[in-house]
């Protein structure tokens, strides 16, 4: 049984006890990127990086990185600004064909750092190994993906079209600088998912790492700098308040990647002087629910729900943060998923089978005991779980939560599973509908006819809906969005080319000098974005 004197004894007590190929990275960083040049932080305040991982009670230290003057930041914005050039810009005018290119440059850089990239990762956010480098694997694919979905695109435009005797070509063109800021628990991935088809739609960005999983980039500022032309990606650090206020308040910003709470989202939207100018992509939290039926396919359902609820410590945006039990499948399911929960291997994230794994936010346990506690001041019932030592809170599972606890509404973003028992499906229906998330729900049946009625009834609630299968983002192919509080814009492979960039067409009257003007500029390649050039 684990109780507290286990979990000490999870965290190494000697860096000899750690394998040679997952010793912890040391990176001291000065530099911050800009201009296509790796720039020193004049400002004195390095900020130094912990690992959530203890050893004898410290946190291990991973390097450090600048933290921006403000003043920086606004010399940063200015390389974007002429990168841009109000549109005018080398960069904003060229050909996809180039800016392909780049990309393609960047994919062949990123991958010699595959190994300190996955190593750092799992330091600084204490992803377990192989999920950290299927993060970074899955990103490559991601980039890959994005080149071919672009060279789609430019197909499908590399033509005119006439209508009602006018001729026209329609493309897509970039929308400005975009600000760009991924979530810690998938830095890398989330990150590129954005700042990625920004930069191959023309776009110039402005990007800073979220507030865990950042020296990880610090190998990858070299690799940027090689690709891109100087001030089209730009990579900041520093304090939110500092470094990033005075790019919003500047109205230069056009759009807004963001992946963090709503909260933050608010606060920097309405920073902006322009609001009806900036476009925003946002992804932002959700209460993904299950229902589980009685008919349920009791394996399968526990199978699904470990994923869902636990992988990575229960910190993903798409994890399930709350299960609805119907009441007799509820007998059989919770001794058996407690067992399994149980069996979860707690352990240092690269030891072989890791599960559950230090969390990197801090107090972070404490937020978690408190919302176990209100639950059970609450009613309801603590089945397993609830300790914690230093940053690893053990996965729990508390049932019987009702509408007055935190766990009902909170999102968690933790290893902790709240269960609701209930008679009538209006019970989770009505919570998903009350709910002010939108992002996914899963259902767990057999029965058909119901699968359709709560089909019918969740798809105007939440934007995907699975069946006996857990909630989640993959495949990359497949949109990724949320609606009410957990979304604005739609990702995709091919989606995200359509967010960070706008319908621009050129039209001209069917005649005769037309035809020849058209013709001509085709033919004599005269134009970037007026052409028939097929990218194969
Ligand atoms: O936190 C959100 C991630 O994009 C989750 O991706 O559901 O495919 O693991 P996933």
């Amino acid at each position: 049984m684990i109780n507290e004197e286990n979990l000490k004894k999870i965290f190494p007590r000697d860096l000899k006890e750690i394998p040679s190929k997952h010793l912890p990275p040391s990176i001291i960083q000065k530099k911050y990127l800009t201009n296509g040049q790796l720039i020193e932080s004049k400002s004195s305040n390095n900020f130094q990086v912990f690992s959530p991982i203890f050893i004898n009670d410290q946190k291990v230290l991973l390097g450090e990185h600048p933290m921006l003057s403000e003043h920086e930041v606004l010399g940063v914005l200015e390389n974007a600004k002429n990168a841009w050039k109000k549109g005018c810009s080398e960069w904003a005018t060229t050909t996809t064909n180039e800016r392909i290119k780049c990309v393609e440059t960047f994919v062949k850089e990123m991958q010699k750092q595959k190994e300190i990239v996955v190593r750092t990762l799992m330091w600084e956010i204490c992803k377990s190994y192989p999920d950290a480098e299927k993060e970074f694997d899955r990103t490559i694919i991601y980039i890959k993906d994005t080149i071919q979905a672009l060279k789609d695109l430019d197909r499908i435009s590399s033509r005119f079209v006439i209508e009602q005797n006018i001729i026209g070509q329609i493309r897509r063109s970039p929308l400005g600088i975009v600000l760009c800021m991924g979530p810690f628990n998938y830095p890398l991935n989330e990150t590129f998912t954005t700042l990625i088809p920004a930069l191959i739609m023309g776009n110039v960005v402005i990007f800073k790492p979220a507030k865990f999983g950042v020296l990880l980039w610090n190998p990858l500022l070299e690799a940027f700098a090689k690709s891109f032309p100087p001030g089209v990606i730009n990579v900041v650090y520093g304090d939110g308040g500092e470094v990033i206020a005075p790019l919003m308040k500047s109205g230069f910003i056009d759009v807004l990647a963001f992946i963090g709470s709503g909260r933050v989202a608010d606060i920097l939207k309405k920073q902006h002087p322009f609001p009806h100018r900036l476009r925003s992509i946002l992804g932002l939290e959700a209460k993904n629910t299950a229902i589980v039926l009685d008919d349920a396919d009791l394996q399968l359902t526990i199978d699904e729900l470990l994923l869902g609820t636990l992988s990575y410590n229960g910190q993903r945006c798409t994890a399930v943060k709350i299960i609805f039990l119907q009441k007799n499948i509820a007998k059989k399911f919770i001794p058996q998923f407690q067992d399994k929960v149980s069996q979860m291997k707690i352990a240092m994230p690269w030891e072989d089978g890791a599960k559950i794994t230090p969390l990197p936010e801090d107090g972070k346990c404490q937020y978690l005991k408190s919302l176990v506690e209100d639950a059970c001041n609450k009613g309801a019932d603590l089945l397993f779980g609830g300790k914690s030592f230093n940053s690893i809170f053990m996965p729990t599972i508390v049932s019987n939560i009702n509408s007055g606890t935190r766990l009902w509404k909170e999102e968690q973003f933790g290893p902790i599973i709240p269960i609701v028992i209930f008679d009538e499906i209006e019970t989770p229906i009505n919570y998903i509908i009350e709910s002010s998330y939108g992002q996914q729900a899963s259902i767990f049946s057999s029965d058909q006819l119901m699968i359709s009625k709560l089909i019918d009834n969740l798809v105007n609630q939440v934007s995907r809906v699975n069946i006996n299968s857990q909630c989640q983002r993959s495949p990359d192919s497949f949109p990724f969005t949320g609606r009410k509080d957990s979304a604005e814009g739609t990702l995709s492979v091919s989606d995200a080319l359509r967010v960070f960039s706008i319908r621009t067409l050129v039209a001209a009257k069917e005649n005769t000098i037309n035809k020849e003007i058209l013709s001509n500029i085709t033919y004599n390649h005269q134009s970037k974005f007026l052409n028939t050039d097929f990218i194969f």
